[in-house]
């Protein structure tokens, strides 16, 4: 019986998990990659939760090993796992070698895609290669970590929301399992979309770097707009969920969520908080970000919450706040 494009994808794909996962039970996946997870904190039932693997040093590993097993060189182009040589399209080669992988999957758990990420600090490669986009992998439609934190996001009624990959493995040792990754890029309505299946409520755990509180400060309009309640923690400076947890373990972490999580009015001033003390014009540009913000929810009611909420942090007449509402409001209309 003919099989769509799709479930062929499917299957190489499934089948580079299993080649993956097994690889980290060579001799040189035991010493390099699982040595690697382990050094990260990552054990065996963790590897087995995230379906983590190895792709070997090599050219041709996964090629040979797929074609031996029944693929074609089409299904696994398409699929995303080898590549094509510049100038010599006949001769393929693995999109994956000499990394760890990290498998990304549908909603159902099936295997669409991988990141993979280097082992030294070569900074001549990228940190990781990802799959690229394909007939079964819409990166706009997926959040690293859904599959294993959809339940939970559901129970809890609330979604964390990370940067990267080890991110959202490291907060499950933690016991956190309500978390989902963006992967370094902006959000997008049909990742928002996922989440809003499951709660209305996300808590962004971006890095404490200058990209990641530009990241955050993009993300929470859109979620905002998205029509999302948002909060965030802000993590020391140099410090990303991953290596926060372990440095201070699961029960401080908790603590310093559930602690530090505030709402995107009380995240956004307190990034400005010394800067508005000394400088009103400061001041002004701030309440017009905060402001600009609140503009973003489609709710009325939930708007005007917001906006009493920033009068009374920005110590402002809570006119003003909805008069520079309302000329936002006219603009975007
Ligand atoms: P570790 O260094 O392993 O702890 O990774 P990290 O997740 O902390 O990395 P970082 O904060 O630099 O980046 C966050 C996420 O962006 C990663 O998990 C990846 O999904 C993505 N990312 C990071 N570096 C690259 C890269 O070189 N290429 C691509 N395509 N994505 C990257
Ligand atoms: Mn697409
Ligand atoms: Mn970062
Ligand atoms: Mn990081
Ligand atoms: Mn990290």
């Amino acid at each position: 019986q003919a099989q769509s494009e799709r479930e062929s994808l499917l299957i190489a794909l499934g089948f580079a998990r299993d080649f993956f996962v097994k690889n980290l039970q060579t001799e040189e996946g035991k010493s390099i990659g699982l040595s690697y997870f382990k050094e990260r904190g990552f054990g065996p039932a963790i590897i087995e939760k995230f379906d983590l693997g190895y792709a070997l040093n090599g050219w041709d590993h996964l090629l040979n090993a797929a074609k031996k097993a029944g693929f074609t060189e089409d299904i696994l182009l398409k699929a995303g796992l080898i590549l094509q040589k510049e100038g010599d399209p006949d001769r393929k080669y693995d999109r994956f070698r000499n990394r760890v992988t990290f498998t990304i999957h549908n909603i159902s758990g099936k295997p669409i895609g991988f990141g993979a990420r280097i082992l030294t600090k070569d900074k001549n490669q990228p940190k990781y290669i990802n799959s690229p986009e394909t007939a079964v992998y819409h990166k706009s439609d997926v959040l690293y970590g859904m599959y294993q934190a959809k339940k939970a996001i559901r129970d809890q009624d609330n979604c964390y929301l990370v940067e990267g990959y080890t991110d959202v493995i490291s907060l499950h040792l933690s016991g956190i399992e309500n978390v989902v990754a963006s992967s370094g890029t902006s959000l997008t309505d049909g990742q928002i979309k996922l989440i809003k299946r499951f709660t209305n409520q996300v808590t962004v755990l971006y890095d404490g770097d200058s990209a990641g509180i530009k990241a955050s400060l993009r993300g929470i309009d859109l979620l905002l707009e998205g029509g999302l309640n948002v909060k965030a923690v802000v993590f020391p400076e140099g410090e990303d969920p991953d290596s926060y947890s372990r440095k201070v373990g699961s029960k401080a972490f908790q603590e310093y969520l559930n602690s530090q999580s505030q709402d995107f009015i009380g995240f956004k001033i307190g990034l400005y908080q010394d800067e508005i003390k000394r400088d009103p014009i400061r001041k002004a540009e701030v309440i017009r970000e905060v402001v600009q913000s609140i503009g973003k929810i489609p709710d009325p009611i939930v708007r005007s919450v917001y906006a009493k909420e920033a009068s009374g942090l920005l110590d402002i007449e809570e006119e003003i706040v909805h008069a520079e509402l309302n000329k936002g409001l006219l603009k975007s209309q």
